[in-house]
């Protein structure tokens, strides 16, 4: 058994075994940011998701630290989604966050290759009139009618992101009356012959407001990711997605090539 964990789920106690290392007092690096290093050992090698983590006032007391410098710690940690509180009762071990597809793949499919369960709740389907900023999207012309579907996307039953797809109506008339609550759309919109091949996405950093906060299960406020998506079957526009991701759920992964020089660039 590790050495933090506890089966009763109670605050471990400290100081009655080993600890995984020390705080260096002569070392350059902020103890704060030892101990924050100290705590993702911990976090990545001994404890479970929704483990408790010791208090402030216990790993003070550990690491010969003051409180402040331990709040520090943990605060850095909550702040970058590996720990959440709950009010009054302590300090957790978050869910690992997800790396966000950079690829042309759905939801569904992206949820299904790491074993989770993908879900949908509607929340609405319309038909608009595309506005002259919407046609531009979709590359249609203004007045053209376009069907949006509002979904939220699930995996396991735990709200992970709010889909707005916009999709021009003669593309695949009858897409409004299919239903979608456990049909990918892009399955959907295959049968149409709509088969995506390429895409684009911008991916901003944003601020849940209170509707879309409440559907995800945040507290109003919280970090989200903001994506546009455009999609294409050849060369037809087929899908103009503005989506919002929970933050403490996905991160960002890419893998960084060298830089090549510059062309008339200085050697
Ligand atoms: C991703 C994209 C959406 C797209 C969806 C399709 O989540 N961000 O723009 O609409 O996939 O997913 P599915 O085919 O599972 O409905």
């Amino acid at each position: 058994m590790g050495r933090w964990t506890n089966p009763t789920g109670a605050s471990p106690e400290v100081g009655k075994e080993q600890a995984l290392t020390t705080i260096d007092a002569r070392s350059p690096v902020p103890k704060y940011f030892q101990l924050r290093e100290i705590l993702l050992d911990l976090i990545e090698n001994e404890l479970t998701v929704d483990a408790p983590v010791p208090s402030e006032r216990e790993l003070a007391a550990r690491y010969g630290l003051s409180r402040m410098t331990a709040r520090q710690a943990v605060e850095h940690l909550v702040s970058e989604g590996r720990l959440y509180r709950v009010q009054g009762k302590g300090t957790f071990v978050a869910r690992p966050k997800i790396d966000m597809p950079l690829r042309l793949t759905s939801f569904t499919e992206d949820m299904r290759a790491r074993g989770l369960t993908p879900g949908s709740r509607d929340l609405g389907r319309h038909e608009i009139e595309a506005t002259v900023a919407l046609g531009r999207e979709l590359s249609v012309e203004a007045g053209s009618p376009v069907y949006v579907i509002e979904r939220l996307r699930t995996a396991d039953g735990v709200p992970m992101a709010l889909e707005r797809s916009h999709i021009p109506a003669h593309l695949a008339p009858d897409l409004l009356t299919e239903s979608l609550v456990e049909r990918s759309l892009y399955d959907l919109l295959a049968s149409y012959g709509l088969v995506l091949d390429r895409g684009e996405q911008v991916i901003e950093a944003g601020i849940a407001d209170s509707n879309d906060a409440g559907l995800l299960g945040l507290a109003p406020g919280s970090a989200v990711l903001l994506l546009q998506r455009h999609c294409w079957a050849g060369s037809v526009a087929v899908e103009y997605a503005v989506s919002t991701y929970r933050a403490d759920r996905y991160q960002l992964r890419a893998s960084l090539d060298i830089a090549s020089a510059a062309p008339g660039g200085t050697k």
